[in-house]
C-alpha cells in the first residue's frame, strides 16, 4: 500500500497577479467608467472588492485584482485610471513588493481564487487510480467536487449524503486504524479522538461533514477546513495555512481498495489531519510554514513543502521514552503507521534545514522518517529556518481581519508593536492577579 497524503509537487508557478488601489466619489457611474477603461486594455479582472474610504466620507475604495504581463502593464493601467480615479496606486505585486515576489494572497477571501486550480485527480483520475474505469465512481466523485468549486468564503460547507457504499468504506478504514492509534498515534491526537466521537458524528457508521467538523477546529484553534477538488500546488496549499485555513477533499476512495488511496481523500484528511489541527501547538506550527511561504521564491516553496510533508504529512515525535506518529499520512495508512514504529526504516532529528533537502518517495513507504521533541519546538526551528531564507519582507496574520500584514513602514510596525504591549499589559495583570 502507498502513502497518502498531500504530496508536494515541482510544478513551478510564479503568477504576476496585481492589485490596483483607486478611490471614487460616490456618483453613478463612476465605477463603470474606471472598468470600463481596464478592459479597453484587454485585461480581465480576477477580483474587485470595495470598501468605504477611510479618508472621505463620500469616497469608495476599490482594490482590482488582475494577471499583469508585466511592469509595463501596471504602469499603463495606473495611469489609464488617474483622470477617473483618486490615489490611484499599486498595493499588489508591483507595488511596495519587488516585482519578482509571486503574487500571495492578503485575504481570506484571496482563497477563492484556489478552487479549480488543481493539478491533478480533480475531475479526472490517473489511469492507475482504482476507480479511474468505474464511470459511476467518476461521476459520483465529480458530483462531490463541485462543492468545492462553487465553494466561497464565509459559506457553510454544503453537506454530503454518504451512499451506503461509501460509508462502507470509510467504516473498513475506520474500524482497522482505531485498533492501530492507542500504540502508535501521539498523545494529542488521542486527546481529541474522542472529542471529535462526541461533537462531530465520527464512528464507524457515518462520515462527519466537513462543516461541523471546520466548526470544531474553529473553536479548538481558529482552524476551518475549505473544500477542495483535488490537488493544489504546493504553494497555494501551503498559502491556506498562513490564514489557518486546510484545503480538504470531500470524496472517498474507492470502494474496491478500502485501505488504499493514490491521493489524499476524506479518510486521510478526517483520521489522519483534523485531529491534530484541533491542537493549539500543532496549529501554531502549521501556521508558522503557510506563513513562510507567502510570496517565497519558487526554490523556497520546494524547500518549504519538503519540510511539510516530513512533519505534517509523515511526522513522528518523541514522548517520553517512545515514539509516536503524528503526520497525517502515517495516521491514515494502516500500512504505513505499523511499518514507521517497527525499528525497520532510518530514523533522524528534525532539523529543518536538512529536512528540507532530503528526496522521498511519493507512493511507497518513507525510507526515513524526522522526529520532532515537541510541536513547540518544531515551530520555533521553522521559524528561525524561515528567517534563513531570502524573502525580504516580513508578514503577519491579523486574526481580526483574517489578512496578511506585510510590515514593511514604520506604521505597521509601531502599530504591531502596540497590540504586543496591549497583550504584554493583559499577561502582567494576570500574573499579577495569580500572585
Ligand atoms: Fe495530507
Amino acid at each position: 500500500m502507498s502513502s497518502t497524503l498531500h504530496k508536494c509537487t515541482n510544478a513551478t508557478f510564479t503568477p504576476t497577479r496585481t492589485t490596483i488601489h483607486f478611490s471614487i466619489t460616490d456618483k453613478v457611474g463612476a465605477l463603470d467608467e474606471c472598468l470600463a477603461a481596464i478592459k479597453a486594455m484587454n485585461i480581465s479582472l480576477t477580483r474587485i472588492e470595495s470598501r468605504p474610504s477611510r479618508t472621505s466620507e463620500w469616497d469608495y475604495d476599490f482594490f482590482v485584482d488582475f494577471d499583469a504581463t508585466g511592469a509595463e502593464q501596471v504602469a499603463e493601467v495606473s495611469k489609464s485610471l488617474e483622470n477617473l480615479a483618486k490615489q490611484v496606486h499599486t498595493v499588489g505585486t508591483g507595488g511596495e513588493l519587488s516585482e519578482s515576489t509571486p503574487w500571495f494572497p492578503r485575504k481570506m477571501v484571496d482563497l477563492d481564487t484556489f478552487a479549480d486550480k488543481v493539478l491533478e485527480m480533480g475531475e479526472e483520475l490517473e489511469a492507475d487510480h482504482p476507480g479511474a474505469k468505474d464511470a459511476a465512481y467518476r461521476a459520483r466523485r465529480s458530483e462531490i467536487t463541485k462543492i468545492a468549486k462553487i465553494y466561497r468564503t464565509g459559506q457553510p460547507i454544503p453537506h454530503v449524503e454518504y451512499t451506503q457504499i461509501e460509508i462502507d468504506t470509510w467504516s473498513t478504514v475506520f474500524n482497522k486504524l482505531i485498533t492501530m492509534f492507542p500504540t502508535h498515534a501521539c498523545r494529542e491526537h488521542q486527546y481529541v479522538f474522542p472529542l471529535l466521537i462526541q461533537n462531530c458524528g465520527y464512528g464507524p457508521s457515518n462520515i462527519p461533514q466537513l462543516d461541523a467538523v471546520s466548526k470544531f477546529l474553529k473553536d479548538c484553534t481558529g482552524f476551518t477546513l475549505r473544500p477542495v477538488m483535488g490537488l493544489l500546488t504546493s504553494r497555494d496549499f501551503l498559502n491556506g495555512l498562513a490564514f489557518r485555513a486546510f484545503h480538504s477533499t470531500q470524496y472517498i476512495r474507492h470502494y474496491s481498495k478500502p485501505l488504499y488511496t493514490p491521493e489524499p481523500d476524506v479518510c486521510h484528511e478526517l483520521l489522519g489531519h483534523v485531529p491534530l489541527f484541533a491542537n493549539p501547538d500543532f496549529a501554531d506550527f502549521s501556521q508558522e510554514i503557510g506563513l513562510a511561504s507567502l510570496g517565497a521564491s519558487d526554490s523556497d516553496i520546494e524547500q518549504l513543502a519538503t519540510i511539510y510533508w516530513f512533519t505534517v504529512e509523515f511526522g513522528i515525535c518523541r514522548q517520553g521514552d517512545q515514539l509516536r506518529a503524528y503526520g497525517a499520512g502515517l495516521l491514515s495508512s494502516y500500512g504505513e503507521l505499523e511499518y514507521c514504529l517497527s525499528g525497520k526504516p532510518e530514523i533522524r532529528p528534525f532539523e529543518p534545514a536538512k529536512v528540507a533537502k532530503q528526496k522521498y518517495p511519493i507512493t511507497e513507504y518513507q525510507p526515513v522518517y524526522f522526529v520532532a521533541e515537541s510541536f513547540k519546538d518544531a515551530q520555533m526551528k521553522v521559524r528561525e529556518f524561515a528567517s534563513s531564507l531570502k524573502r525580504p519582507f516580513s508578514v503577519r496574520y491579523n486574526a481580526y481581519t483574517e489578512s496578511i500584514e506585510i510590515l514593511d513602514s514604520k506604521d505597521r510596525v509601531l502599530r504591531y508593536a502596540q497590540s504586543i504591549k496591549s497583550d504584554m499589559l493583559t499577561l502582567v495583570d494576570a500574573l499579577e492577579k495569580l500572585a
